[in-house]
């Protein structure tokens, strides 16, 4: 009897011994993982201050950037989970606390289309997924335009990750954008136009596919500790019967066609709803284009 006893004791002991191995190994990979070094040589992008340019980045940023960053661009906690740890979005302006004053021209490409920081270290913006389609003479306008947004004074905190997030960086789990995206040097877009293609253009860099899915059809939003099912926005979901003017409503009031409203919390409807007009019909007619799917919900 005693016998059973002891061998259980060695057995659960090296049960937890190991789990406590595999999770230190994973802890250090998540680690090097975040203090990974990139080198990225500097991306051929014209950063010119004329007015009509700047404008163009105006519109971007407050179409691609408030949701996070707020209105006014001096940052807030983007995202807190307790188990996981809290990372707030940047301070992009040049008050007290922005990086404004720092960043030079290369060091905003660098952040917003490699996901890496002026150290080369990768930095935690999920949306780098999204941005690294966008286009030279569109990155060049947004920075012109970050570079004359009022400072602001505001302290932000950055990524505090707890061991168990980065246990699951090293698992895979959490994912740092450097590592996912493909580092082009030079990218295009295709004309501005009321097109599938322009449409297609819009979704790509506006992180949609970030959070309704690879194709679109929804599923769980991408973040721990959130349970909100992200809905299938193909021609299967419930806007395949709506109308163009339906859309657009949905995306400037926030209130869908059934009278549900969109949680602006979880859905940056207030910034898609900032897309032109002719912006809005190519996002919706690039909609119309997609394949008719099931919502996913795995
Ligand atoms: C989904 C949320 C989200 C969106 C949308 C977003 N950001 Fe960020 N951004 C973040 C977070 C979070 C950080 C902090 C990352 C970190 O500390 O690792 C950040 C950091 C930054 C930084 C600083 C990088 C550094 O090295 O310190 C810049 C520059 C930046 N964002 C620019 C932009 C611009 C420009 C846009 C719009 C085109 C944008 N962001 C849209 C979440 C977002
Ligand atoms: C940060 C995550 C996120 C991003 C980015 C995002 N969505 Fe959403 N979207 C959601 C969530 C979550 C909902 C459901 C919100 C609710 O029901 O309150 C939603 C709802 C919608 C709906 C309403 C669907 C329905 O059946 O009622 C449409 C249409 C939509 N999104 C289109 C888009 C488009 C187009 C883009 C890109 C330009 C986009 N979304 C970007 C998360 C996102």
């Amino acid at each position: 009897m005693k016998n059973i006893f002891k061998w259980i004791g060695i057995i659960l002991g090296s049960v937890v011994g190991l789990i406590l191995l595999l999770a230190a190994t994973l802890f250090l990979i998540g680690s090097s993982r975040l203090n990974k070094s990139y080198q990225i040589p500097p991306d051929p992008i014209v950063v010119s201050g004329d007015p009509a340019t700047v404008e163009h980045g105006r519109h971007l940023a407050e179409t691609l950037c408030t949701h996070c960053h707020t209105a006014d661009f001096s940052g807030k906690t983007w995202f807190s989970f307790p188990p996981a740890g809290t990372v707030d979005s940047a301070n992009l302006t040049s008050g007290n606390g922005g990086i404004g004053s720092e960043f030079t021209d290369e060091d905003y490409v660098r952040a917003i289309r490699h996901g890496v920081g002026p150290d080369g270290k990768p930095i935690f913006m999920p949306s780098v997924a999204a941005f690294q389609n966008m286009s030279d003479d569109d990155l060049g306008a947004l920075i012109a335009y970050l570079k004359t947004i009022p400072p602001v004074d505001h302290q932000t905190n950055g990524k505090q990750f707890t061991p168990l997030a980065k246990i699951l960086i090293g698992v895979g789990v959490i994912k740092l954008p450097a590592a996912l995206v493909s580092h082009n040097p030079s990218v295009s877009a295709p004309d501005a136009a009321v097109t599938v293609e322009f449409g297609q253009y819009l979704v790509n860099i506006s992180g949609c596919y970030d959070c309704h899915g690879q194709n679109l059809a929804g599923g769980p939003f991408p973040q721990p500790g959130t349970t909100i099912l992200v809905p299938n926005i193909t021609p299967g979901g419930e806007p395949g019967a709506w109308t163009e003017e339906q859309f657009f409503a949905a995306m400037r009031t926030g209130v869908t066609p059934s009278g549900h409203e969109l949680n602006q919390e979880y859905m940056p409807w207030q910034e898609v709803g900032k897309f032109s007009d002719d912006e809005l019909k190519a996002i919706w007619m690039f909609l119309q284009s997609q394949p008719e799917l099931n919502q996913n919900s795995k």
